[in-house]
């Protein structure tokens, strides 16, 4: 794996290394380092500015080479906008990042001195820059032997930028500021290698025993095996692995850090997948790679549960994932098998290709009856239809508590991680009928998200609850300036955002 970068911070007044990036506001306006500089290299950086047009604008740059009167070899001005919101600032530390990274040397200073700072204040500016940098600069490479034990080649052609120093007022406090940010990036980044990671290397298994890391991090793991899946009748959830020779598991992991340790917790169940063939339903072949992601409803909360350790929210969360392999084999589920799921209710199951919903039935339910959550959130890559509906910009998400479905939609607004609700009914749940169990777990042509959400409905008591179909946005989405990656670890700062906004204060 390549080094993260390497972020520090310092005073304004330290000398810089290597590229040196200095922002421009909205028409030009500087910050006083920023002048300073101007002023050194007599008018250089507005004659430049003014010959490239360059006024500053958020996603432009220019570079000057070897500027006269300023100690670098190379100066790129970086156009901030107004970078009033915190999205903007990590987009622009994602955009500065990706500006040195595209040039020689391995460090750059990026001088943080905005004529502006707005709200977040020099230091807050700063640390929001850096996340931004850290989450533009991950890349999964783990599998790539060329071009890495090659030291010659790497000296001459270089390898990245490797070490960002950001220049700012009151450094230290930016530093500390950048903790509960840096927090952040690794459950980030721990969401995206899952994701990335090819499920012959990552099954249901592998992916347990990665989760007992976390208790590094002081979060309490527990990996339920196939013996204490039966003893607790997931049959739902057995159900989806029994075509596999690699077995089912579920994780929960813990995170006390409410200072009442009784406080209800807040619950997150992923859909861990490890590979969903379709089954005997099987899915074609074009594209079926992409079902190595299938388990990034569980990689979000995976991540989720790593931040909030490490940033030691003040919450009781548990995060709750379920593992199987869907394959086709002569031990598989068949389209016809009725199964009874943990809560007792009986599922037939009419395309083994809808595994998804088999798999949370049984973890929701568990997730309830032993915690007695505040609230249930679960996320799942569950339908393709969704991504007919919303596109990959979205998330789809189903409520039954408009408080929470507001909250999240007011988070997912600020994190950039977007959230669009749609619809639930008695109409659409009766698509889910059948004539020979409790319910099907297909609703036929239409609706196929909203059907699949009636089905997790089915198995939530009366917990406020909200199932996030992650489909679009999990893997394969649109590559911006702070993500470069196919697997996206999307979710993890909208939930981070949803808890520090909402649940942890009331918790102090
Ligand atoms: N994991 C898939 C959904 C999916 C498809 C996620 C493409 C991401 C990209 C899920 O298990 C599935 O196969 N859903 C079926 C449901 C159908 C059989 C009712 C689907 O969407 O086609
Ligand atoms: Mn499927
Ligand atoms: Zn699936």
């Amino acid at each position: 794996m390549p080094e993260p970068l390497q972020i520090q911070f310092a005073p304004l007044s330290q000398v810089p290394t290597g590229t040196l990036m200095l922002l421009a506001g909205e028409e030009l306006a500087l910050g006083a380092s920023a002048r300073n500089c101007d002023e050194r290299s007599k008018g250089l950086l507005m004659r430049a500015a003014g010959a490239a047009g360059f006024s500053g604008k958020s996603k432009t740059a220019i570079e000057i080479l070897a500027p006269s009167g300023i100690e670098a070899q190379r100066l790129i001005m970086l156009g901030s906008g107004r970078a009033s919101k915190e999205l903007d600032r990590l987009l622009l530390g994602g955009f500065a990042f990706a500006q040195a990274n595209a040039r020689k040397g391995e460090a750059a200073t990026l001088v943080c001195d905005p004529a502006d700072p707005g709200d977040a204040g020099n230091d807050g500016y700063a640390a929001d820059l850096a996340l931004g940098a850290l989450l533009r600069s991950y890349s999964f490479k783990k599998y790539q032997t060329r071009g890495k034990p090659d030291e010659a080649a790497e000296a001459e052609v270089g390898d990245g930028l490797k070490k960002l120093l950001i220049l700012c007022d009151r450094a230290e406090t930016a530093s500390k500021a950048f903790l509960a940010r840096k927090a952040l990036a690794d459950g980030v980044f721990l969401a995206r290698d899952l994701v990335n990671e090819p499920a012959n290397q990552l099954g249901p298994v592998e992916f347990a025993e990665r989760m007992r890391d976390l208790a590094g991090s002081g979060v309490e793991v527990e990996v339920l095996e196939e013996e204490a899946l039966k003893a607790l009748k997931m049959q739902a959830l057995l159900a989806v692995g029994q075509g596999s020779q690699r077995p089912c598991r579920v994780v929960v992991l813990q995170w006390h850090g409410a200072k009442s340790k009784r406080a209800k917790p807040l619950c997150f169940v992923g859909k861990g997948v490890c590979f969903d063939t379709g089954g005997i339903s099987m899915k074609p072949a074009g594209g079926m790679e992409d079902m190595k992601g299938d388990m990034a409803g569980a990689a979000c909360v995976a991540g989720l549960m790593l931040t909030l350790a490490q940033r030691k929210a003040a919450v009781n969360a548990v995060g709750l994932i379920g593992l199987a392999e869907n394959m086709p084999s002569g031990s598989a589920q068949r389209p016809g098998d009725i199964v009874t799921s943990m809560s007792g209710k009986t599922i037939e199951v009419l395309n083994t290709d809808a595994e998804g919903r088999l798999v949370l039935a049984d973890v929701i339910w568990y997730a309830q009856e032993r915690f007695k959550p505040r609230f249930v959130i679960d996320l799942a890559t569950l339908t393709g239809a969704i991504m007919v509906a919303l596109g990959k910009e979205y998330a789809g998400m189903f409520a039954n508590d408009d408080r929470l479905a507001n909250e999240l939609m007011a988070a997912g607004e600020i994190s950039g991680e977007k959230v669009w609700r749609m619809p639930l009914g008695k109409a659409y749940d009766k698509l889910i009928d059948s004539k020979n169990a409790d319910m099907k777990n297909i609703g036929g042509r239409f609706g196929g998200a909203i059907t699949g959400a009636q089905f997790i409905q089915r198995f939530i008591k009366d917990t406020p609850w909200v199932h996030l179909d992650v489909a679009g946005t999990a893997f394969d989405s649109a590559r911006n300036d702070i993500n470069q990656s196919w697997g996206s670890g999307w979710g993890v700062r909208l939930l981070d955002r949803l808890l520090q906004a909402n649940y942890e204060k009331a918790e102090r």
